[in-house]
């Protein structure tokens, strides 16, 4: 710390943070536009869930339950666990960056992996400690290019599974595998942010190993398929000591009380969560069928977006793609800083957007080969 300086520094490593940038929800000049950027879903939330939002609203000159114990409860039902074991938080982002305050800081070291959520960089930068990345293959989680990253100064470790922006999975072997793997004293923080998308008989989620195991957190989110990315509501299971350190360091109304009603009320809605994941389960394999019926390469995903990959010739290029879907009003994700300047990230969308979106993208192949 420089005593001498004329104002107040920020402590080292926050100012190397990039600062987060969403996806784009317009185009220049107006007009319809088909957001496909950020992974939300056509379905919307809940009935049920918006109900249980407009109901809290007549509520708000009043905190909230501290300890979101109606939130809490709800999940605890749904997936038959401890509610004390679950720690909500405004959205999964608050949660991932509060586990690194908690435990990486400075002198230690997060890992993650190199095409991996931006957000473990900027929480691991911010607590103070270094972000080590770990190359992929094939686009895809690494285990043992984490693990050869693993040093004594090691103290968490994140993997989204499945991984966004590639939209590639770990089996849950490999999970084990790594888990086993790591020293003790290592969080190994499981993002699952897209679990309920996954149809793969070899995928989990996590929460088995988050319940039985003392170093693993599961994080999960109502922002995708439950719909609910504006109200901001994720959860983690973890082992009690980790809940434990999480819930003094955390906002003590970090959860606002609609956001408590909304997600407690759209947990309860299997029907409208399935017909959710039925819906991308219909479209996912026509918008990879349909791009690489174009010629374009797109890596097997199993969430609700894929990642379509653009050559560097000039005038083909995902930078060109994107300037001539975002002038017909589709509005796709560059995916440069995560390291892929040649690819954009697409999200299933309704039937008319999906429809609108390999029309559109059909006449930039053509126009740009003729
Ligand atoms: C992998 C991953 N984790 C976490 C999140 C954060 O979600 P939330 O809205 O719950 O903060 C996202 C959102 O884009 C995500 O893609």
């Amino acid at each position: 710390m420089n005593s001498a300086a004329l104002r107040p520094e920020p402590r080292p490593g926050v100012l190397a943070v990039d600062t987060y940038v969403p996806g784009k929800s317009g185009k220049p000049g107006g007009g319809k536009v088909y957001k496909l950027s950020s992974n939300e879903t056509p379905l919307g939330p809940s009935p049920a869930a918006v109900a249980a939002l407009h109901e809290a609203t007549g509520k708000l000159e009043t905190y909230p339950d501290g300890r979101a114990t109606a939130l809490r409860t709800a999940i605890a039902k749904r997936f038959g666990l401890d509610p004390e074991r679950i720690v909500c938080g405004a959205g999964s982002d608050e949660l991932l960056s509060l586990l690194a305050y908690a435990y990486c800081g400075p002198g230690a070291e997060g890992i993650y992996s190199e095409h991996g959520f931006l957000v473990y960089r900027i929480a691991i930068l911010a607590s103070g400690g270094t972000p080590v990345v770990a190359p992929e293959r094939d686009l895809t989680t690494d285990v043992d290019a984490i693990l050869a990253r693993v040093t004594e100064r090691t103290r968490i470790v994140y993997v989204t599974n499945p991984n966004n922006p590639t939209g590639t999975y770990l089996p849950f072997d490999e999970i084990r595998r790594l888990h086993a793997a790591l020293p003790p004293h290592v969080l190994l923080v499981i993002d699952g942010a897209y679990a309920e998308y996954v149809r793969a008989n070899d995928y989990t989620a996590g929460l088995e190993l988050a319940l039985e195991a003392e170093n693993v957190v599961m994080t999960r989110t109502f922002s995708k398929i439950y719909g609910l990315a504006a109200v901001r509501i994720g959860w983690m299971l973890a082992p009690a000591h980790v809940a434990d350190a999480v819930n003094r360091i955390r906002g003590p109304f970090n959860v606002s009380g609609p956001a408590i009603a909304a997600g407690a009320a759209a947990i309860a809605d299997e029907a409208h969560m399935a017909a959710a994941a039925a819906h991308n389960a219909e479209w996912l394999p026509k918008l990879i069928d349909g791009a690489r019926a174009l010629g374009l390469d797109v890596t097997p995903s199993v969430a609700n977006f894929v990642l379509i990959h653009f050559p560097e010739t000039p005038g083909r290029t995902a930078g060109d793609a994107d300037t001539f879907l975002t002038e017909r009003g589709l509005i796709t994700r560059r995916v440069t800083a995560y390291g892929l300047p040649n690819a954009l990230r697409v999200t299933v969308a309704d039937a008319e957007a999906n429809t609108a979106f390999l029309a559109a993208l059909g006449e930039f192949v053509r126009g740009a080969r003729g």
